[in-house]
C-alpha cells in the first residue's frame, strides 16, 4: 500500500533510526522528515539514507503552523509520527520557556495541521493515523523499595543477561497517574494530554507510547551514555550526579524503532503502549560497565580509568527510578526486544569508538556550521 508518512525529529537520535527503518523497509512508502536541526539535530545520523528515492528532508519547525499545514496538504500526508521535541532534563531546568513551546505548541500546532488537513478530505479521518512518542517520565518517580535488588516480573531478551534485577515491586504501567517532576517531563506530559483530547474531542485517530531510556549510536553527548564514552576515551572526568543511586531502564535505540513500526501499523487507536525491556541499571553500575567496556576496546589495562568517576552535585528534582512494564505490548502486539542488553552495550560503546569523526563533529560544533554553509549557498 502506498503512504505518506511525516516523521518528525527524524534527525534527531530516535528519530534517525525511525526514519533508516521505514526508509529501508517500505519502499513503497514516501518518508518526510520535518526537522528543524535544533543543535540535537545532524544530518549525518541519516548520511546512509539522504539518496533514497522514497526520502525528503524537508527543514521546518513544527510550532509554525502554516508551513506544516501547507506540507501536509502538499504531500497528502496520511500518517504522522511525531517524535519533535527538547529531550535533555537538564537543559529544560535551565530554559523551561524552550520545552513548553516545541513540546507543547509545537504538538497542538501538529494536531491542529493533521485535524484540518484530514477532515477537508472526503474519507475523513478513515486510515490515518498520528501516533506522539512520549516518554516514561511522565509518571514521575517510583520508589526503591529493594536497593539490593529482587527478580522482575518477567525476563526479556534486554534483561536476560547477566544482571536482571529490578529496585522495586511498582512498575509505570499505562494507566498510572501522570505526575511529571521536570519541566521536560511537564512539557511532555501537557503533549500528551493534548493529543488524547484531540481524540476524545474531535475523533483524531491518535497513539500515544511511552517508553524508557534509549541507548545506541547517533545519540547527542549530552546524554549519560554517549557522554560518558567519549570522555572516557579522552580520560576526562565522569559527573556522577548524587551518589549514582538512581535508577534507569534501558532500551535499544532499534528495539524502539521496531517497537514503533509495529505500534504504528498494529496498534489500537486511542490506546496507550508502555515500550521498556525491564532491563533496570543503577547509574554507578552502568558507569562501571561503561568504563570496562571502553578501556577492554581501547586495549587499556583493567581498572585503569576507574578513578575519572567524579561525583557532584545532584540533578534538581532528580527522579530515583524508572521500571517500565510493556507486558501489555509485548502480549498485545507480540513485540520483544531483541538484543541482550550486554550485546547492546558493547554494539553501542564500539560504534562510539569507531565513529570518532561523528563525535568530533558534534562535539566541536562542526555539524551546526554544514548546515549555515548549506543554508547560505542556495
Ligand atoms: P533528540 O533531542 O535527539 O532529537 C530531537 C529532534 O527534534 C532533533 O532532530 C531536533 O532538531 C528536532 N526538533 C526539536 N525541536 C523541533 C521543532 N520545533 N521543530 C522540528 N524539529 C524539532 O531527541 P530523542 O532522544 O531522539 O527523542 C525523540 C523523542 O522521543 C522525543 O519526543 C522524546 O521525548 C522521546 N523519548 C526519548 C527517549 C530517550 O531516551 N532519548 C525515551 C523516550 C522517549
Ligand atoms: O526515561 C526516558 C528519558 O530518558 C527520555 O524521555 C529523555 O529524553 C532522555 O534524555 C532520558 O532522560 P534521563 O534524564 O534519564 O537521561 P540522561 O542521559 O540525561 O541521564 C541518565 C541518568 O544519568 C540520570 O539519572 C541522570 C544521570 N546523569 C546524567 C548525566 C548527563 C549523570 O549522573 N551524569 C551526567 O552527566
Amino acid at each position: 500500500m502506498k503512504r505518506t508518512i511525516i516523521i518528525t525529529g527524524g534527525a534527531g537520535f530516535i528519530g534517525s533510526h525511525v526514519v533508516r527503518l521505514f526508509v529501508n523497509k517500505y519502499p513503497e512508502y514516501h518518508i518526510i522528515n520535518v526537522d528543524k536541526l535544533t543543535y540535537a539535530g545532524n544530518l549525518a545520523n541519516l548520511k546512509d539514507v539522504e539518496d533514497k528515492p522514497n526520502y525528503t528532508f524537508v527543514h521546518a519547525d513544527i510550532c509554525d503552523f502554516d508551513t506544516i499545514y501547507a506540507l501536509m496538504q502538499r504531500v497528502h500526508v496520511d500518517g504522522i509520527i511525531h517524535l519533535a521535541a527538547e529531550s535533555h532534563v537538564d537543559r529544560s531546568i535551565k530554559d523551561p520557556f524552550t520545552f513548553a513551546k516545541t513540546n507543547v505548541m509545537g504538538t497542538l500546532s501538529l494536531l491542529q495541521a493533521a485535524k484540518l488537513y484530514w477532515e477537508s478530505l472526503p474519507e475523513g479521518f478513515e486510515g490515518k493515523r498520528f501516533y506522539h512518542i512520549s516518554t516514561d517520565e511522565v509518571y514521575g518517580a517510583l520508589q526503591m523499595t529493594h536497593p539490593e535488588g529482587i527478580q522482575p516480573p518477567f525476563t526479556t531478551k534486554a534483561s536476560s543477561g547477566e544482571h536482571h534485577l529490578a529496585y522495586g515491586e511498582q512498575f509505570f504501567t499505562e494507566d498510572l497517574k501522570y505526575q511529571p517532576h521536570s519541566p521536560y517531563s511537564a512539557a511532555k506530559a501537557s503533549s500528551d494530554h493534548f493529543v488524547r483530547a484531540y481524540h476524545d474531542t474531535y475523533g483524531l485517530p491518535t497513539i500515544v507510547t511511552n517508553c524508557s531510556n534509549n541507548y545506541g549510536p547517533y545519540q547527542f553527548p549530552e546524554k549519560l551514555i554517549p557522554l560518558f564514552i567519549n570522555n572516557i576515551r579522552h580520560r576526562k572526568p565522569l559527573p556522577v550526579y548524587g551518589k549514582g543511586e538512581n535508577v534507569r531502564d534501558w532500551l535499544y535505540v532499534e528495539d524502539h524503532a521496531r517497537a514503533i513500526d509495529v505500534i504504528f501499523h498494529r496498534g489500537t487507536i486511542a490506546e496507550t503502549y508502555n515500550i521498556g525491556g525491564f532491563n533496570e541499571w543503577k547509574n554507578i553500575d552502568i558507569i562501571r560497565v561503561l568504563i570496562a567496556t571502553t578501556d577492554r576496546l581501547l586495549g587499556r589495562p583493567e581498572g585503569a580509568d576507574d578513578d575519572l568517576i567524579t561525583y557532584v552535585t545532584d540533578r534538581a528534582g532528580h527522579d530515583l527510578r524508572y521500571a517500565i512494564d510493556s507486558s501489555k505490548l509485548q502480549r498485545e502486539l507480540g513485540w520483544e526486544p531483541s538484543l541482550q542488553f550486554e550485546e547492546g552495550i558493547e554494539k553501542t560503546v564500539r560504534w562510539y569508538l569507531d565513529n570518532q569523526d561523528w563525535m568530533d563533529n558534534v562535539t566541536s560544533g562542526d555539524y551546526m556550521k554544514y548546515y549555515e554553509d548549506m543554508y547560505k549557498n542556495r
